[in-house]
């Protein structure tokens, strides 16, 4: 659903005070984050969505790397999850469900989590997602809303996946494409937090459905400041771009430059193209991660040995109108 349309139904809502909420549904964050006691808080999350690729064990790989991803978003483990399915049992056979499900569960294994359960119920297009239990130190989370002056900011996947999977519903990609793109989607978010809980950053957030402009709308505004991103440093991938320029661009994508529009300069010259790809719609998408400029160095080191590539270091927070955002060439 849009931005606006969440922020809008959470306005009619009284949300009670919970001292011990340390991070709740008002400030736009990946995940909430409940202290239970002085050293130990728990990260719940979840995310389901309709199928992106149509191979049902990817669909199923890729759900559950999304999901995870928020919990690695706020710097903490996940270790539990639950399975939330909706599927059309007249209309499609028992063996898509299996498949779907056991995507989830390898990614979940090799995250290391235990899935202790979940529900299902009958809907007329499959629904698939994980609802995400992590712990982290109630003094590690790490939230949209620490960036400061000064950081730089690094995104540890390519862009692109909205506008391929939209241009894989239309047919127009290659196998490759769809490989390539589910590859993608599905790794996990897990080497990248590593990564950065062990050099300690201010801020993170995943780029998933408001995608990189929107995401990164949400930490400026969040931490009282703006940010500057240089488009030629922000790495894309050339089949999205390819795809953007034949006009498969999801009707997402299109809302969050709409959305975000207000808020960003683009330097004249920017072409259409690059401005959609940085307002693309993300399923799974990378971290964008904002740290003190003098652990930068050691940030890329740590994650390019985590297999990052490329490690994409895209602009920096500044003084400024808090939430705006200046695009360069
Ligand atoms: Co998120
Ligand atoms: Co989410
Ligand atoms: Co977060």
């Amino acid at each position: 659903m849009s931005p606006e349309g969440l922020q809008e139904a959470l306005k009619h809502l009284e949300i009670p005070a919970d001292p011990n909420v340390l991070v709740g549904s008002n400030t736009a964050d990946d995940a909430g984050v409940y202290r239970l006691t002085d050293d130990l808080a728990v990260v719940q999350t979840v995310d389901f969505f309709t199928p992106m690729v149509d191979d049902p064990y990817s669909f199923g790989l890729v759900a559950a790397a999304n999901a995870l991803s928020d919990v690695y978003a706020m710097g903490a483990r996940p270790v539990t999850a639950l399975n939330i399915i909706a599927f059309p049992e007249e209309k499609l056979p028992m063996e898509t469900l299996v498949q779907i499900l056991k995507g989830g569960l390898d990614k979940a294994r090799e995250a290391g989590v235990s899935i202790i359960g979940g529900h299902t119920i009958k809907d007329d297009e499959p629904k698939y997602g994980l609802a995400v239990t992590g712990l982290v130190h109630p003094d590690r989370v790490v939230t949209n809303a620490g960036a400061r002056p000064g950081d730089r900011l690094f995104l540890t996947k390519p862009l692109g996946s909205g506008i391929i999977t939209t241009a894989i519903k239309r047919d127009l990609a290659s196998d490759s494409d769809v490989e390539e793109i589910t590859a993608l989607m599905a790794t996990l978010n897990r080497p990248a937090a590593e990564a950065m809980v062990e050099v300690g950053v201010h801020g993170c957030t995943d780029v998933t459905g408001f995608g990189l402009l929107g995401h990164l709308h949400e930490i400026a505004a969040a931490s009282g400041a703006s940010a500057l991103i240089s488009a030629s440093d922000v790495p894309i991938l050339p089949a999205a771009r390819k795809f953007a320029d034949v006009g498969a661009i999801p009707g997402g994508s299109k809302a969050n430059l709409r959305f975000t529009e207000p808020c960003v300069m683009f330097e004249a010259g920017l072409d259409d193209t690059t401005r959609i790809l940085l307002a693309d719609a993300q399923t799974s998408g990378g971290l964008l991660i904002a740290v003190a400029p003098e652990k930068a160095d050691v940030l890329v080191e740590k994650l390019a040995a985590a297999g990052i590539d490329p490690v994409a270091d895209i602009g920096s927070i500044n003084e400024g109108d808090a939430g705006t955002i200046r695009v360069t060439v």
